[in-house]
């Protein structure tokens, strides 16, 4: 009768939509009455992809995409004919109303213009801006208790204007790059040594843009440190397409930037954060004094769990690697004084 015990410690409504996880076995519901409701502000690739993965993970209780088209209502239409084959027990709508985010326990920014080939991250700052400004202020209307991660790019910009824009605690708003980022490089090492991308671990840090931080030294395979088993030259040319991943992508897409890895990124955060999982993940986190960086967002090593930014965690770096950081904020600090707000 395990569940029923939680109910009464979390004084949950015994709910229709229970999710479970692999084992079969309760995990916690940890917002409002019990329940895990996920706003995706966009329904484009990002977005819609976002959501897709979040049913096929069954993460949340309730999965709602807002957008300015009524292509939302139509994605998540089409996701709803899913459940049965997936399957999931999410419910999914789609919608144009920003009332339908209401009590949301997290919001996902996906909004905004994405880059075209030519285009740096940067140069969708102004137009971005505004968008941010008012989704942030239908989150404040809306969902005013909720974590928000931002994914809208120039990210670390965007994020510090989401925090700005909904006036939330500094823990209750991100932005997704680390995560993304670390995984590229993860990935494109696994590629390199034909190991499983499981099996590499590593952080990338700093501002989502040129200037990101990969710490060589800390990014192992199965526990072996990968500076034992490449180059240097190898590492350094798999962190120079690390940082250009995005711009890769971008110029084969030709009318868009990268959403299959961008959303599986978005997701791992709320994974960490709906479960409570206290996961260490790279994420743009606002600093005031750790790394000895201040006012700015950043990459930094955070530890999310169910009130969203619960620490920023201290790694140990060396002089070359924080005098990179330093730089790094340096770039997405030039980006925020931009910014009106
Ligand atoms: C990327 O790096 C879209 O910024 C995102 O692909």
């Amino acid at each position: 009768m395990q569940p029923i015990i939680e109910f009464l410690i979390f004084g949950m409504k015994p709910a229709e939509s229970i999710p479970l996880n692999k084992s079969g076995i309760f995990f916690l519901h940890i917002m409002g009455d019990g329940s895990i409701k996920v706003s995706i502000i966009g329904a484009g690739n990002v977005g819609a992809t976002a959501a897709f993965i979040l049913l096929q993970k069954r993460i949340a209780d309730e999965i709602v995409m807002v957008d300015v088209s009524e292509a939302a209502i139509g994605k998540a239409l089409d996701m709803m004919a899913c459940a049965p084959l997936v399957p999931f027990d999410t419910t999914i709508t789609g919608t144009t109303d920003y009332s339908g985010i209401r009590d949301s326990s997290v919001v996902l920014i996906t909004a905004g213009l994405a880059r075209m080939p030519g285009m740096s991250r940067e140069d969708l700052l102004e137009k971005n801006r505004q968008i941010i400004a008012s989704v942030s202020q239908k989150i404040r209307e809306y969902a005013s208790q909720s974590i928000v991660i931002v994914v809208t790019n120039p990210l670390d910009v965007m994020a510090y204007a989401a925090w700005k824009e909904t006036g939330f605690p500094k823990s209750r708003v991100m932005g997704m790059a680390g995560v993304l980022d670390s995984a590229r490089l993860r990935a494109f090492i696994a590629a390199e040594l034909r190991v499983s991308p499981g099996s590499v671990k590593g952080m990338v840090l700093g501002s989502h843009g040129d200037t990101m931080v990969p710490l060589p030294e800390l990014t192992t395979v199965n526990g072996k440190p990968i500076t034992q088993l490449l180059s240097r030259e190898k590492i350094d040319a798999l962190i120079k397409r690390t940082q250009n991943a995005g711009g890769e992508i971008v110029n084969y897409l030709k009318t868009g930037s990268a959403y299959y890895s961008p959303a599986a990124s978005a997701v791992a955060m709320i994974e960490a954060i709906a479960k409570d999982k206290k996961e260490i993940l790279p994420c743009s986190v606002y600093a005031e004094g750790e790394y000895g960086l201040n006012g700015v967002f950043v990459g930094l090593p955070a530890v999310l769990g169910k009130k969203g930014i619960e620490k920023i965690a201290e790694i140990p770096l060396s002089p070359e690697t924080k005098a990179l950081l330093e730089r790094s904020a340096k770039a997405a600090l030039e980006g925020i004084k931009q910014l009106s707000c």
